[in-house]
C-alpha cells in the first residue's frame, strides 16, 4: 500500500489544530487561570428559536413511520433550495434554478473537496493571508508543488499579498493562473472589496478563462453599502465562478453543519483537447458518488433561517457579534495598535505591537493575558506581523479579554 505523498509535504499541523494544542497545554499547566479564546471563529450564541423549533418538528417527523425520511437528495431538499434561491438570490435580482444549488454539510468540506473536479495541472492563486483550507487541500492534490519551509511558500501557488500597504486589495496575478480563491468579506483580515473592485476580478477572469472560487461565508456581516454579498451581483460572474455559502457564521451552525455551493449551469471547464464541460454536472456526479446528503433535520433548521421570525432572530445575533467586533476594534486602537476589519466581518486584524512576530505576540497574549488569538503568520507569509481576533466570543469574555490586553505593556 502506497500513500499519497503530497500529505508528507504539508508543514506542521492544520493551523487551528496547532492553536488548540498550545491552548490545551497552557490550560493544563495553569489550571488556576481562566483562558479566554478569541482564536478560532467558532460561535457562542445559541441557535435561533425558529431554527430549533423547526428541528424539533423535523425530529417528530422522523419518529413516525408515516413521515420519516431516509437518505436526503444528494444536492438538498427542494424546500431548502427554493428558500435559498428566493431569499439569497432572487431578492437581490439574481436568478438561479434549483439544480444550480448544492446543499452540503458546510463550506469547509465544499471548498476543500471542490478540487476533485480540477486537473492536477491547474495553476492556483490565493490571496495572502488566506484561509488555510484552500492551500492545504490543493497541496494534498499535488497542485501546490513543494513547500519551502524557510520562505513559508509553496512553489506552485501564486500568492497575491493583501496587506496594509495595498489597503488589503490584492493585485491581479502577474503570472498566468487557472483558478483564484477569493473570500469576501475576508477571512482572516475582515476587509472587503467594493463592487467596482470585485468587477476588476470578474473582468480579468472572463478575459483569461480563470475560475474564481468565491467564498462568501461572511456575507451576513456586511453593514456597508456597495459591498457585494455575492459575486453574482457582478455581470458575467456566472460564466466563471463558483460561490460557497455557509450557515455556520450566518446562523450559528458551526456545530450543526450546513452550507451550500452554487455552480451555475453556464460555468464550463475544458479537457486537454479543448472541449467544454459543465462543472455543474461534474459536481453532481462527485456529490452523488461521495456524499449522501445533508440530514433532513438540519435542512429543516436551515430553511427556518429564511422564515420571518428566523431572519429577525438571526439579525439580532449578527448585531451582537458585530458589537463585539466594535468593542475589540476600539479597545485595540486605544492601546495604539493598528486595526483593520471588524465592520463588515466578525474578524479584527491587527498589526502586532513592538515589532513582535505573530507567534511571539500570540505567546505573549496567552502567557500574560490568558487570551487566545490567531497568529497572522498561520494564514500565510503576508500575515506575518499581524494577529486575528474573533468577534464570536461571549460578550462578558470579550470585555474581559480586551481589559486584560489593555493592561499589558505593549
Ligand atoms: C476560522 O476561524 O478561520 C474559521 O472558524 C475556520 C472555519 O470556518 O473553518
Amino acid at each position: 500500500m502506497y500513500i499519497n505523498e503530497n500529505f508528507l509535504k504539508l508543514p506542521g499541523s492544520y493551523l487551528f489544530a496547532e492553536i488548540s494544542k498550545r491552548e490545551s497545554a497552557y490550560r493544563q499547566a495553569h489550571p488556576d487561570k481562566k483562558v479566554i479564546s478569541l482564536g478560532i471563529g467558532d460561535v457562542t450564541r445559541p441557535l435561533a428559536p425558529a431554527v430549533t423549533e423547526a428541528m424539533h418538528r423535523a425530529i417528530e417527523e422522523m419518529a413516525s413511520e408515516a413521515t420519516m425520511r431516509g437518505y436526503a437528495p444528494y444536492a438538498g431538499y427542494d424546500f431548502l433550495i427554493d428558500a435559498i434561491v428566493k431569499n439569497d438570490f432572487l431578492a437581490h435580482d439574481i436568478q438561479f434554478s434549483a439544480n444550480e444549488i448544492f446543499v452540503s454539510d458546510g463550506s469547509k468540506s465544499d471548498t476543500g473537496n471542490i478540487g476533485d473536479m480540477l486537473s492536477e495541472s491547474n495553476r492556483i492563486a490565493v490571496t495572502d493571508p488566506v484561509y488555510p483550507v484552500y492551500v492545504d487541500t490543493n497541496a494534498m492534490s499535488g497542485r501546490a508543488g513543494n513547500y519551502d519551509n524557510e520562505a513559508a511558500l509553496w512553489n506552485k501557488i501564486v500568492y497575491l499579498p493583501a496587506t496594509s500597504e495595498n489597503g488589503f486589495v490584492p493585485d491581479l496575478p502577474s503570472k498566468a493562473v487557472d483558478v483564484v480563491y477569493l473570500c469576501y468579506p475576508n477571512n482572516p483580515t475582515g476587509t472587503t472589496l467594493t463592487k467596482e473592485q470585485l468587477k476588476v476580478w470578474v473582468d480579468y477572469a472572463l478575459k483569461n478563462k480563470v475560475l474564481i472560487m468565491f467564498d462568501a461565508a461572511y456575507e451576513a456581516f456586511i453593514t456597508e453599502e456597495n459591498v457585494p454579498h455575492s459575486i453574482y451581483e457582478i455581470e458575467g460572474a456566472k460564466k466563471l465562478s463558483i460561490e460557497f455559502r455557509s450557515f455556520s457564521k450566518t446562523a450559528g451552525f458551526t456545530g450543526v453543519r450546513c452550507g451550500y455551493t452554487v455552480i451555475p449551469n453556464e460555468l464550463e471547464g475544458f479537457d486537454k483537447i479543448g472541449n467544454n464541460h459543465s462543472l455543474n454536472k461534474l459536481w453532481y456526479r462527485r456529490q452523488s458518488t461521495k456524499f449522501n446528503g445533508t440530514a433532513y433535520i438540519v435542512q429543516r433548521g436551515a430553511e427556518a433561517v429564511f422564515s420571518t421570525e428566523g431572519k429577525k432572530q438571526i439579525k439580532e445575533t449578527i448585531t451582537y457579534y458585530l458589537e463585539n467586533a466594535q468593542i475589540i476594534k476600539n479597545s485595540l486602537e486605544a492601546t495604539g495598535m493598528q486595526v483593520y476589519g471588524g465592520v463588515n466581518a466578525p474578524y479584527i486584524w491587527a498589526k502586532t505591537p513592538a515589532g513582535l512576530s505573530s507567534w511571539e505576540f500570540f505567546d505573549k497574549l496567552l502567557n500574560e493575558a490568558q487570551v487566545v488569538a490567531t497568529p497572522g503568520a498561520g494564514f500565510g507569509k503576508s500575515g506575518e506581523g499581524y494577529i486575528r481576533f474573533t468577534a464570536f466570543g461571549k460578550r462578558t469574555d470579550t470585555l474581559e479579554a480586551v481589559e486584560r490586553i489593555k493592561r499589558l505593556k505593549l
